[in-house]
């Protein structure tokens, strides 16, 4: 067990606590269908809108067990990954198929390390309005970014010479150069700082490569918090590359090194989010990979899907809920007015899941611990368990609507002290490891994505001229 994992034991019982419960509850429920199935191409199953029941491809990646609430990662069960890995390993675990020896993770992390430094990247995104933007469109142009500075697919002509890669431009950028609170983290994007690697050249065709995914695994956290670093306008901070992925990322994004235990807590909600089968924004990469696209385009296109209130959104939106709702008293009118309006419940309900989530599982009792110190949360986790009480009373059993990931995240990041316009982006930065994992893995026996439509317009309409057309046709 890790340094980290001794110094934060409260968090690690509250984990296997969580752990015994989902096992007690659910241990007498069916098994799903959707596992160690020989798959002999073409399936036959029964899709329903939004491709529901529809079999995309087959993984080793992941498994979504709906019925019982299970969550697995290549073979290990969601809980054991938050009680004794790291959101390091559990990436690794990801997208190599198994967990690193020590070795193998000391080198995965010095990676991570390097990639974390995106100076280029930060300072052309500085020039666009940033804070003006949807959080989660600052991450799309960030990867885009990284995509022309790792790969440079599109510009060979127009390509620096390596003396040079630091223009004189990146000078002529207006920025704050007296830093400011932490003295010398600031990016100062002088010439000394260029991320680009060594091999730069050799990586031009390498956009779909492992290197890609460490690439956009480490760079995304650091243009997330950047991201969220211009937002407040302030400097973007340099990575500190003593610091965890975790503690890095709140660092980044806050400019105060966390304590151990808020660094154990953001590992965890990254271990969470980190992969969940063929959810929207994983089909949305692995649809624009399957087109031979690369895979800087495909996790642009995932951040776009993961943007929307019925996916990665929801988290956000919950906790406007819960401040619009504002008291537990005022919950079951909140219900009944929204009911009547047919609103949904942010934070409830899942295509896959008709039992209870199993991250909410654990970041419920998260909640509740961090409840207990922060002011903040402690007003929404107060209003969140009188509304998860109605919905479960109203909904619960008959109609399998149950709180899902998005429902308790919010509140934790709150008490991390984290703006709710950066959830989603948050989500984010975990689920790119998932993103790549099955982009990935698809692309070993790629087949473009295809489906066609059921046509139910017209047909054999006779074509009217425009000035004979009355408007009625
Ligand atoms: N509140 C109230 N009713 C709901 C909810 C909810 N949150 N979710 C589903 N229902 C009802 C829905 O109205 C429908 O009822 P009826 O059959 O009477 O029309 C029934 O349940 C089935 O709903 P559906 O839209 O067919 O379900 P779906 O599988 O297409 O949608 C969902 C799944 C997650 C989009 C949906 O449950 C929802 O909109 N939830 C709220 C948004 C949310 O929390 N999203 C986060 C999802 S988990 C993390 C992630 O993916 O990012």
């Amino acid at each position: 067990m890790s340094a980290l994992h001794h110094e934060t034991s409260e968090i690690t019982a509250i984990i296997l606590k969580a752990a015994e419960r989902a096992r007690r509850e659910t241990s007498n429920e069916p098994e799903a269908a959707f596992v160690n199935r020989a798959v002999n191409w073409p399936v036959a199953c029964e899709v329903g809108p939004g491709l529901e029941g529809a079999i995309a491809c087959e993984s080793k990646v992941g498994y979504v067990n709906g019925t019982k609430g299970w969550l697995v990662y290549r073979g290990y069960d969601i809980f054991d990954l938050c009680a004794y890995s790291t959101f390091e390993e559990v990436s690794y675990l990801l997208i190599h198929g198994t967990l690193p020896t020590a070795a193998q993770l000391r080198d995965f992390n010095r990676r991570l390390v390097g990639y974390r430094h995106l100076p280029w990247t930060l300072s052309r995104m500085m020039s666009f309005p940033v804070k003006e933007f949807n959080a989660m469109a600052g991450l799309r142009l960030g990867v885009s970014m990284m995509r022309q500075r790792l790969t440079y697919r599109d510009s060979e002509s127009a390509r620096p010479e390596p003396a040079t890669a630091i223009g004189t431009d990146e000078d002529s950028i207006p920025m704050e150069v007296r830093p400011y609170g932490e003295e010398h983290a600031k990016y100062e994007f002088g010439p000394g700082k260029a991320e680009r690697p060594e091999d730069a050249r050799k990586t031009q065709d390498a956009a779909f490569g492992l290197e890609a995914c460490c690439h956009l695994i480490s760079g995304l956290a650091t243009i997330t918090a950047a991201v969220a670093r211009l937002r407040e306008e302030k400097l973007p901070l340099e990575p500190d590359p003593e610091l965890s992925h975790a503690a890095n990322f709140l660092y980044m994004m806050t400019g105060r090194r966390p304590t151990p235990l808020e660094e154990r807590i953001m590992d965890v909600a990254l271990i969470l989010h980190a992969d969940h089968g063929m959810n929207a924004s994983t089909f949305a990469c692995m649809v624009v990979a399957s087109t031979l696209s690369d895979i800087y385009w495909a996790v642009g296109s995932g951040i776009s899907a993961l943007n929307g209130p019925l996916h990665g959104g929801a988290n956000e939106m919950v906790v406007r809920t819960l401040q619009e709702i504002g008291s537990p008293k005022r919950v079951n009118a909140w219900f009944n007015r929204a009911r009547a309006r047919k609103q949904r419940v942010m934070g409830f309900g899942h295509r896959v899941y008709k039992a209870y989530d199993p991250r909410a599982r654990v970041l419920g009792p998260l909640a509740e611990y961090l409840a207990r110190t922060s002011k903040p949360a402690g007003r929404l986790y107060g209003v969140a368990r009188a509304l998860e009480d109605k919905v479960i009373a109203e909904l619960g059993h008959s109609r399998k609507i149950f709180p899902n990931v998005d429902f308790f995240s919010g509140i934790v990041y709150t008490a991390l002290g984290i703006d709710p316009g950066m959830f989603t982006p948050c989500f984010a930065v975990s689920r790119v490891s998932g993103w790549t994992a099955r982009t990935m893995e698809y692309l070993e026996n790629n087949r473009i994505f295809r489906p066609r439509a059921m046509y139910t317009g017209d047909m054999n309409l006779r074509y009217v001229p425009v000035r004979k057309r009355s408007g009625k046709e």
